[in-house]
């Protein structure tokens, strides 16, 4: 039987699974799509149980209480922390819950594919694969990237570029399966630019008051690089009062911060092919995950590589899918032999 016609059965239900670092999310052959932010929070105590009111919680829920919890973002900088058992049990709870999500029937067997960064994929694939086996019936652990060029059908002579929170994932597709050469990772991206920003606004209002969660609501909502005419004013407590203050030179400050490593990257990649493909590649570049909506970045991006000749990036419609809508892609394509029993 094919496997179209086992899912028509109805028998198996698939899901492609992106596992982010700040945001992982599901799309399942039943046609639910649904997302929740990677932190995993279980209560500290009784007396927190009593006040949260259930035994683990996630996203933005278990940010809202992070008093009471304690609170575990898995896989930050991409790896599922080494040695700490809470994070992998993490990792299990966040599976656990998109599977949920996604409502599978009663009696359906899980198939799923799930994306994850791809220096997670070299370091940690045991890991994940221990934390899906307990809810999933057969797996397949693919880089987010390539999930992402699968989907919108980049398999040959395409360099994708998917700018999360944790790390910036390259991807070169050229026909085949990628290896491991052609994929490559750096630590610019979201956390890194929130970083930047966080420190610039410190040293220029120390008197204000304020947390990384909303300098990354800051940088989520005005995001840019290049030039932009709009001003930028946020309200931010000094001394217990709203105050407003202009963040815009900061903002464009820290979003530029990736710019450097980011075109060094995007050239020492195309630069890896002969020059034949480097032409068609250049043609091809596309930008993914939730760094792809930085204003002007694209436009950026294009302008720097071209000084060696063509080229034309663009960018994913929906960030926040690209990556499990793939995965869920591949998980219908793939012949048998690929799927590992668990
Ligand atoms: N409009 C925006 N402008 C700039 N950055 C944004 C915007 N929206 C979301 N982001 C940032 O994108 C990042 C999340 O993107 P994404 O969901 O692709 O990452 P992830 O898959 O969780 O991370 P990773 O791929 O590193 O594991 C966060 O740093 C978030 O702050
Ligand atoms: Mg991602």
């Amino acid at each position: 039987m094919s496997q179209a016609e086992t899912q028509k059965e109805g028998s198996i239900l698939f899901v492609g699974i992106d596992l982010g670092t700040s945001r992982s999310s599901i799309s399942s052959s039943n046609n639910t799509r649904e997302w929740v932010e990677s932190y995993v929070g279980w209560p500290k105590d009784f007396i927190s149980l009593q006040v949260v009111g259930k035994p683990v919680l996630f996203g933005a829920e278990a940010l809202k209480n992070r008093l009471s919890l304690d609170l575990c973002r898995p896989l930050e900088r991409g790896i599922i922390k080494e040695g700490i058992e809470k994070s992998e049990e993490a990792v299990k709870e966040i599976i656990k819950h998109l599977i949920e999500l996604a409502k599978p029937s009663g009696g359906q067997k899980i198939y799923a594919v799930v994306g994850v960064p791809a220096d997670t994929l070299k370091v940690n694939k045991l890991a994940i694969r221990r934390a899906v086996s307990e809810f999933a019936h057969s797996l397949m652990v693919v880089s987010e990237p390539f999930a992402v060029a699968y989907g919108m059908n980049l398999l040959n002579n395409s360099l994708v570029i998917d700018i999360g929170a944790g790390t910036t994932d390259f991807c070169i597709m050229h026909g085949t399966i990628p290896s491991e050469e052609d994929q490559k990772t750096i630590l610019n991206a979201g956390d890194y630019i929130d970083d930047q920003l966080y420190s610039y606004l410190s040293e220029k209002y120390p008197n204000a008051r304020f947390n990384k969660n909303m300098v990354r609501q800051f940088k989520e909502q005005f995001s840019f690089v290049g030039d932009m005419p709009d001003e930028i004013k946020v309200e931010i407590p000094v001394d217990g009062k709203p105050v407003l203050h202009d963040i815009k030179n900061e903002i464009r400050r820290a979003c530029e911060s990736i710019l450097p490593a980011l075109v060094e990257a995007t050239t020492e990649m195309i630069a890896r092919f002969d020059p034949e493909f480097q032409i068609k590649i250049k043609n091809n570049i596309v930008l993914a995950g939730g760094g792809s909506l930085i204003r002007g970045l694209r436009e950026y991006l294009q302008d720097s590589l071209k000084e060696y000749g063509p080229c034309s990036v663009t960018s994913v419609n929906d960030p926040l899918f690209a990556g499990s809508d793939g995965a869920l892609k591949l998980a219908l394509d793939m012949p048998s032999k690929y799927w590992e029993p668990l």
